[in-house]
C-alpha cells in the first residue's frame, strides 16, 4: 500500500507540471483528491491493514495530500495571475497610435456670442471688466437699491452661502464694484455666469449668463441709452431690426425700460414664432442709473448721470442660432456642439 501511495505521489507531481489551464487543474484535483479520486480510493482499503500500520499509512497519505494541495495552490495562483496579465495586455490601448483623424475643436456657441458682444461694445469704446460669481449681499442687492422685501432676495429665489454671501443673481453688482474702484466717468461692460433658484426646463436653468453695461458721465441721458442700444441691436441682428422701449421697473434704474426687438424670424412681419406680434419680447432691461445707486458708490449724483443695461446671453444665443432648448447649451452633447 505504501508503494501504491508513493506511485500515486510520483505520478501526481509529474502530471501537475503539465497543467496549463484552471480547467485542467480542476480535473486533476478531482482525479487524485476527489471523493472517488485515486488517493481516496487507496485509503478506503485501510481496513485491511494491521492496527500498527494504519496510523503510519494514514500519516503518509495525509502528507501526500498536503503536498499535492500545496503544489496545486501555487499553480492555481500562477495561472490566475497569468490570465490577468494576458487580459491587461489584450485590453491595452496604445495612445500613441497614429490615426488619420485630426479632431479640431472650436468655441462653444455661448462663448462665441460673448466674444461677439464684447467685440461690438469694445468698438463703441467700452472697457471689459470682470466680477466674481460669489458676491456680497450688499453689492448684489443693497447697494443696487433693492429693498429688503424684494422677491428676488427670497431664500427660494437665491443661492445664499451665508448671511453675507451669495451666488450673484445678476451681473448688476459689477456696476457697484466698477463705480467704487474706478469712479466717474465710466464706460464698462461685464459678462459672466449668474445663478437663480430656477427649476430646469427648456427656457430656464439655475445657472445662466448675462452681460451688463454701464455708462457714467456728465450729461448722459436716455437719448444716449437708446442710441447705444439701437446701434448694438442693428450690429448684432441686422440693420433692418427695430427696437421698442417699454416702461418697466428695476430698483437700480429710474426710469427703467424693457427692450423688445423685431422678431428675428419674420423681421417684424408677424409669424407663428412671435405669435404674430412682429416682436421678440424682453431681450434686455435698461434704465437711467438711480441717483441713490450713484451715491452708494461715492459718485456725485448732481454732477454725474448714467445709464445701465443687462441682457441674457443664453437667450441671445438661442435666438441667434435658432436653439429651442436652453439645456442643449449646458449638456455638452458633441452631436449638438459639432454644428457650430
Ligand atoms: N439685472 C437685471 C436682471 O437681472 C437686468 C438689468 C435691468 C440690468 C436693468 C441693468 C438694468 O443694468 O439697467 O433682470
Amino acid at each position: 500500500m505504501k508503494e501504491k501511495l508513493q506511485e500515486i505521489k510520483k505520478r501526481a507531481l509529474e502530471d501537475i507540471l503539465e497543467l496549463k489551464t484552471l480547467d485542467e487543474l480542476e480535473k486533476f484535483r478531482i482525479k487524485f483528491l476527489g471523493k472517488k479520486g485515486e488517493l481516496t480510493l487507496v485509503l478506503r482499503d485501510m481496513g485491511k491493514l494491521s492496527k500498527e500500520e494504519r496510523p503510519v499509512v494514514g500519516q503518509i497519505a495525509n502528507d501526500i495530500r498536503q503536498e499535492i494541495e500545496k503544489k496545486l495552490l501555487e499553480i492555481k495562483t500562477e495561472l490566475i495571475n497569468k490570465a490577468k496579465r494576458e487580459k491587461i495586455e489584450e485590453e491595452k490601448i496604445d495612445i500613441t497610435i497614429d490615426t488619420d483623424e485630426i479632431m479640431v475643436g472650436h468655441r462653444h456657441p455661448l462663448l462665441k456670442t460673448i466674444d461677439e458682444l464684447e467685440d461690438l461694445f469694445i468698438s463703441m469704446g467700452f472697457t471689459v471688466v470682470e466680477g466674481p460669481e460669489i458676491e456680497t449681499v450688499k453689492n448684489n442687492f443693497d447697494a443696487l437699491n433693492s429693498p429688503e422685501n424684494h422677491p428676488s432676495r427670497d431664500l427660494s429665489d437665491t443661492f445664499y452661502l451665508n448671511d453675507e454671501l451669495l451666488l450673484r443673481t445678476h451681473t448688476s453688482p459689477v456696476q457697484i464694484r466698477a463705480m467704487k474702484e474706478m469712479g466717474a466717468p465710466l464706460k464698462i461692460i461685464s459678462a459672466g455666469r449668474t445663478f437663480r433658484f430656477d427649476d430646469v426646463d427648456d427656457t430656464h436653468s439655475p445657472m445662466f449668463h448675462q452681460l451688463e453695461g454701464l455708462v457714467i458721465g456728465e450729461n448722459i441721458s436716455m437719448a444716449n441709452l437708446i442710441h447705444t442700444l439701437d446701434i448694438f441691436i442693428k450690429e448684432l441682428f441686422g440693420k433692418d431690426m427695430e427696437t421698442r422701449y417699454r416702461p418697466h421697473h428695476f430698483p437700480f434704474t429710474e426710469p427703467s425700460a424693457e427692450v423688445d426687438v423685431s422678431c428675428i424670424k419674420c423681421r417684424g412681419e408677424g409669424c407663428e414664432e412671435c405669435s404674430f406680434t412682429g416682436w421678440s419680447m424682453e431681450l434686455l432691461g435698461c434704465g437711467m442709473v438711480h441717483p441713490k445707486v450713484l451715491e452708494n458708490c461715492g459718485i456725485d449724483s448732481e454732477k454725474y448721470t448714467g445709464f445701465a443695461f443687462g441682457m441674457g446671453i443664453d437667450r441671445i444665443t438661442m435666438v441667434k442660432y435658432g436653439i429651442d432648448d436652453i439645456r442643449l447649451l449646458f449638456e455638452n452633447d458633441m452631436r449638438f456642439l459639432k454644428q457650430f
